[in-house]
């Protein structure tokens, strides 16, 4: 039972899920400390704690705060920096009461002599123990009053305490452009780390989130504390970890460092949700409550079975037609593809990458007719429509960008540096917004799309917005105009599906996920660089949000030769979709494909929304009866995981019986079919 109680002698808040505690004291000068985050603790167990006590000589203080701000003999990294017109920056707290109900908790607090309010907010879930925290900053004086704006230098979403332990080990992912979420373990220097990206999008480089264990966690052993920032801009999530055996903390929140804004007067601020959870099974456990957690409370539709894709990019590049899309989806609809996604290229004067992007009409020369007849064709096939879209750029070189050069990300005598010869469309504007809500509103209506692809593929840079009296806002405000954006649309069209991408995996977040259905995590199809990428994803977003195609041999990025079969066994762990260049392929390919496709189907409902385990070189999904292992590699008897030992499993393809207990203990022999990359899709029931 999720709850919140209150320890009214101690000002002690204990906030319960169902596998953990998390504790937090008001202290005698009205600063909300940390207590406890870790095993179930009962309320008069958390009161009876000793408040871990940050400042502990006249030279050091580390942690323990809710929220570490500046002020007073603090010297931890601040997760609050502001400052005022007088000159005087820092926070000293007044505690002004809080709020408890249904599973959430708010706590008030403001500035003591100047006009800052800030409310953390707390929350709490009966299916999980995941704990959300996020703030409000309100500047309390009014817009008729003479208060000034306060500047606000950093604001976090929250901080977190990790007891301390004997080790502290850190997992994180790290990454570029085609190689997206490899994950890294490292021991924790003693020392500020920070991780962090500068380039307006959650990004290719690292995901906004961390883990941390004492060090001899594996998937199915040992305490885990993680963090997840829901936001898809830039972030910074600074880690501290002191030599005194004080708590490690962790704070973290949108935007980077150096960005300052003011808070206006009567004016309110919401961060993000930063979440945490506290996990006694190891990573894999840790794993599986994030996708629950993703799945109960984060994406738009989490039930809904994610259809088999077919997606032209690799086949076609930029030389889209309706001839050759045609082809595709003739060839495509008969693999057993549901839906059909034609790719950039097929707009403006989009023929390359230099072109084109802000003018969001069929191009007149390859579609005279619209893209109606072709929409047409592709549901007649039996499968819908899904459209490539990427909204927040425009090519210096399109109609758009001619009549408004002002809507990009600009500074005064800066240069407009080009990526990938595109600019960035300034989405904190709301004539910006309303453009792009106007068009894709349109767009959708009119060819009555299914899907869209929503891509970004640049970083922001001179990202200014002359005129603007605040310009450095736009950092947060742009990423919430395409969340604003996004929001409208599905609202508009609740049948639409929408696919997060940014050059590849450069935005997947949960801040994305909470208004896509999918997300592309790399432009990288080549199937044995996917097995890393995959496993990064999956150690936060659930399989059914993870695209993941089947494409050429060699592959078009790596020119490695795999064979089909391997290839689609590991988009199998996702959601499957076909992105190669299918008019090539062989009538021998097409059988294994169609047949494969027909597998995927068949197992599509466990792997989409069942738990998942890591195995080693292979991936386990269990649902009710049933168990999927898609393994590679070697031969070898393959331990599975989180069966309930009692029970007798039969192979669905060979009906062979298996005891549960002998499959975690000596394993499933595993006999892979010969040839290089083998591996095989096993398919077990409950007896
Ligand atoms: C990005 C995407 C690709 C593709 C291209 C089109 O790189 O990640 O999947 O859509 O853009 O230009």
């Amino acid at each position: 039972m999720s709850q919140v109680s209150f320890d009214e002698p101690t000002r002690t808040f204990l906030l319960t899920t169902p596998a953990s505690s998390y504790a937090l004291r008001i202290d005698a000068d009205d600063n909300p400390r940390h207590v406890h985050w870790g095993a179930p603790l009962t309320l008069g167990q958390a009161a009876a704690l000793p408040t871990h006590d940050g400042v502990t000589s006249s030279f050091a203080s580390t942690g323990g705060e809710e929220l570490a701000v500046e002020g007073g003999a603090r010297f931890g990294v601040p997760a609050l920096l502001v400052r005022y017109a007088d000159g005087a920056r820092g926070v000293e707290w007044a505690y002004e009461g809080h709020d408890i109900a249904e599973g959430r908790l708010h706590v008030r607090l403001r500035d003591h002599h100047h006009p800052l309010g800030c409310t953390l907010h707390y929350a709490v879930h009966e299916d999980s123990d995941v704990v959300e925290r996020s703030l409000t900053l309100r500047h309390l004086g009014t817009a008729e009053s003479a208060d000034a704006p306060i500047e606000i230098l950093r604001c976090d979403a929250a901080s977190w305490s990790v007891p301390a332990v004997s080790g502290v080990r850190l997992s994180h992912t790290v990454g570029e452009w085609s190689g997206e979420t490899q994950l890294r373990r490292t021991e924790a220097p003693y020392a500020e780390t920070v991780f962090t990206s500068r380039r307006g999008v959650s990004g290719h480089y690292g995901n906004p989130w961390l883990m941390v264990d004492a060090g001899g966690a594996d998937e199915s052993h040992g305490e885990v504390w993680s963090m997840v920032l829901a936001w898809s801009g830039s972030w910074r999530i600074t880690a501290q970890r002191d030599h005194t055996g004080g708590p490690f903390t962790v704070t973290g929140g949108a935007g980077h460092d150096g960005l300052t804004w003011r808070l206006l007067p009567g004016e309110s601020h919401e961060t993000p949700v930063f979440a945490g959870q506290f996990s006694r099974g190891g990573f894999g456990a840790t794993s599986r409550g994030w996708h629950r957690y993703v799945a109960a409370h984060v994406l738009p539709c989490p039930d809904e079975v994610r259809p088999v894709i077919y997606n032209s990019w690799e086949a076609t590049g930029w030389d889209v037609t309706p001839e050759g899309q045609r082809a595709l989806a003739v060839r495509a609809a008969d693999l057993g593809a549901e839906l059909f996604v034609v790719d950039d290229g097929w707009f403006g004067q989009r023929t390359s990458d230099r072109a084109g992007l802000g003018d969001w009409h069929p191009n007149p020369e390859r579609f005279p007719h619209g893209l109606g007849p072709l929409v047409e064709e592709i549901r007649q096939l039996g499968m819908g429509f899904g459209l490539w879209v990427e909204p927040e750029m425009t090519n210096p070189d399109s109609d758009l960008y001619r009549e408004h050069p002002d809507w990009v990300l600009h500074m005064p005598h800066r240069r407009r540096t080009e990526l990938r010869h595109q600019l960035v469309l300034n989405f904190a504007r709301t004539d910006v917004t309303e453009w792009a809500f106007k068009w894709l509103d349109g767009l959708v209506s009119t060819y009555a799309i299914d899907y869209l692809k929503w891509d970004m593929n640049r970083a922001f840079t001179e990202a200014g917005w002359p005129g603007h009296p605040d310009a450095e806002r736009l950092w947060t405000d742009h990423t919430r105009g395409v969340y604003s954006v996004l929001d409208r649309l599905r609202r508009a069209h609740p049948d639409l599906r929408i696919e997060g991408c940014a050059g590849g995996g450069g935005r997947a977040d949960l801040g994305m996920l909470a208004r896509t259905d999918q997300t592309w995590i790399s432009d990288n199809t080549d199937a044995d660089d996917r097995i890393a990428i995959q496993h990064g994803y999956s150690q936060i977003y659930p399989a059914r949000t993870m695209s993941a195609w089947v494409t050429d041999s060699p592959n078009p990025h790596t020119a490695r030769i795999t064979p089909l079969s391997h290839r689609f066994h590991i988009a199998m762990a996702g959601a499957l979709g076909i992105g190669g260049d299918l008019s090539r392929w062989t009538e021998a390919e097409l059988t294994e494909a169609r047949e494969m496709v027909g597998v995927y189907k068949e197992i599509r409902p466990v792997v989409q929304f069942g738990e998942q385990f890591r195995l080693d070189d292979a991936v386990q999904y269990h649902a009710g009866d049933r168990v999927v292992v898609i393994a590679w590699g070697r031969d070898r008897d393959l331990r599975l995981a989180g069966l309930s030992p009692t029970d007798v499993y039969v192979d669905d393809a060979t009906g062979t019986e298996h005891h549960a207990a002998t499959l975690l203990t000596h394993g499933l022999p595993l006999r892979l079919p010969a040839g290089e990359r083998p591996s095989a899709v096993l398919r077990l029931t409950r007896r």
